[in-house]
């Protein structure tokens, strides 16, 4: 069993105490904090960039899961590395061209290069960044369109992370959007065990108990 991550997307905090609220997720068990940074461009909304990163890196030592929603991603690569980004998260959609060489910049500067998918994108896309010499070590399959939280889990995403685990037995699969509760077994027994949840965590009376749920799910 690979395992279990789980990310509190902070698109659903308190934007104004990102500080405090990225100690609060940590101390109820969190892995790692997901940044989804958007540009307004590749999505229709726009949230942080690497300025915000750097400042959260003062306050933190946790693995943040920078999930990429930009068009150049090419272009946040060695601001974020400076910032402090752990893992670095491009979409393939955008990144068809330069992927190479989007992933051993990645590395050079010390993150832990992902490729996501929309779920418009067939999953064999993403084959040749695993399969390679200088492979991706995540996959991102976004189980809502990025771009905004709160939105319903699209449970058909599930045979794409069945194909990924099936294929690679030891890759981080990581899923996004709408992952709580009630969707946590599904996506969990389809084989993913990075965990990202935004409004599941962040609007629960008792977020510490849905973080041990999720784990337990995939745990299990
Ligand atoms: C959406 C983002 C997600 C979002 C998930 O584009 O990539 O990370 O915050 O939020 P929930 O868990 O509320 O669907
Ligand atoms: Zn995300």
């Amino acid at each position: 069993m690979v395992a279990a991550k789980i990310a509190p997307s902070m698109l659903s905090s308190d934007f104004a105490n990102l500080a405090s609220e990225a100690e609060r997720m940590m101390s109820y068990g969190a892995d790692w904090l997901h940044m989804d940074i958007m540009d307004g461009h590749f999505v229709p909304n726009l949230t942080l960039g690497p300025p915000i990163i750097e400042s959260l890196r003062k306050h933190t030592k946790a693995y943040l899961d920078c999930h990429l929603m930009v068009t150049n991603p090419l272009d946040y690569v060695d601001p974020l590395g400076k910032a402090g980004a752990s893992g670095f998260t491009f979409h393939i959609e955008v990144s068809k061209d330069n992927w190479r060489e989007l992933v051993d910049n990645i590395k050079s500067k010390g993150m832990r290069p992902g490729v996501a998918l929309k779920p418009g994108t067939p999953i064999e896309e993403v084959f040749p960044l695993v399969e390679d010499e200088h492979p991706v070590e995540m996959v991102l399959v976004m189980t809502v369109e990025p771009g905004f939280g709160g939105q319903k889990f699209m449970p058909s995403m599930m045979d794409k992370v069945r194909v990924l685990r099936k294929k690679y037995p030891t890759l981080d699969i990581e899923v996004d959007g709408g992952l709580g509760p009630s969707t946590i077994d599904e996506a969990a027994s389809a084989g993913a065990n990075c965990i990202v949840a935004g409004s599941s965590v962040f609007g629960a009376p008792e977020p510490a108990q849905v973080i041990s749920l999720l784990r337990n799910s995939v745990e299990r």
